[in-house]
């Protein structure tokens, strides 16, 4: 049986969270330092790729599949097709220019030199706006072209803003926001395919895991019902009796986003002695 083959970004932002979600999944890999290695328990081979090489590995089909952000794919043109959104690597692809300017709005750039790595969004960006810009394309440290006097302002990836502060540079514009994303090849052989479906419901079932907490929690049995109402879980919560006469425990599924207003509700309807931990995969 051949093996999958998936690339991942070599260095930078997503090639540890993307080694820790295989991870996750029960695919562990190291990464050794090498550009290829074999995952254990899963038919996989990872190719440590630059992140914009990894576009046009997956559409010749050098690899079947690839871990990349958005931004990338979005730019790169390549006919490959994004399966799952993997909600890691959040950030968003800006405008910036030097802290001093006063800046209003996109026509600031009008006549104005922009250094970026990503010339294709930026210029469709611009086009959009009615803005005419000269486009100068750079591979790497985009942010200290204005600072070398290479441009006048910059479009790059923001994570947490501090390349930007540290190079003097404020955010003016968002371009578009992005994460890490799944690609693959369009046309598998039926074998790949079947392991990449294989890879996505590991994938999905990690990522549904975190967007709930598993609860525990004591009630006296007369509050059991109205505290049912607040925990509906995937089917219905489960009842065990405590040792304690009149006392139950309740178990169930919470979201996370709205877990702390039912928690403070919870404890109004008299839940007593409340657990909430991780869980690790939800399969529906
Ligand atoms: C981006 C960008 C900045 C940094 C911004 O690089 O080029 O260097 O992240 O992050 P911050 O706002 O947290 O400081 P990326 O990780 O995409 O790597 P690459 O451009 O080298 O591929
Ligand atoms: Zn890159």
């Amino acid at each position: 049986m051949s093996n999958l083959r998936l690339c991942i970004q070599k260095g930078g932002r997503l090639s540890e969270k993307s080694l820790g979600l295989l991870n996750q999944c029960g695919v562990s890999v190291s990464n050794g330092g090498s550009l290829k290695a074999e995952a254990r328990h899963f038919p996989l081979e990872v190719l440590f790729l630059r992140d914009d090489d990894i576009p046009q590995a997956v559409q010749d089909g050098v690899a079947d599949a690839g871990i990349l952000g958005e931004n990338v794919v979005l730019e790169s043109g390549k006919k490959i097709d994004v399966v799952e959104k993997l909600g890691f690597g959040r950030c968003r692809l800006s405008l910036a220019v030097r802290r001093e300017e006063s800046y209003d709005d996109t026509a600031w750039f009008e006549g104005k030199k922009i250094a970026t790595t990503y010339p294709r969004i930026v210029e469709s960006y611009l086009r959009e706006k009615g803005v005419s810009a000269a486009i100068e394309k750079i591979n790497g440290s985009v942010e200290i072209a204005p600072s070398i006097g290479l441009a006048d302002g910059i479009c790059d990836i923001v994570s947490t803003g501090s390349t930007l502060l540290s190079n003097g540079l404020k955010e003016v514009e968002t371009i578009l926001r992005s994460e890490a994303v799944l690609v693959k090849h369009p046309s598998l052989d039926p074998e790949k395919d079947a392991l990449l479906r294989d890879l996505v419901f590991r994938i999905q079932s990690v990522l549904k895991a975190s967007e709930f907490k598993y609860i525990l929690l004591n009630a006296p049995n007369e509050a059991l019902e109205t505290i049912k109402q607040e925990l509906p879980g995937m089917k219905s919560p489960t009842i065990l009796p405590l040792a304690k006469e009149g006392w139950s425990s309740l178990h169930s599924v919470i979201r996370e986003d709205d877990f702390w207003e039912r928690i403070g509700r919870l404890k109004d309807l008299g839940a007593e002695g409340i657990l909430v931990c991780p869980i690790e995969k939800m399969i529906l």
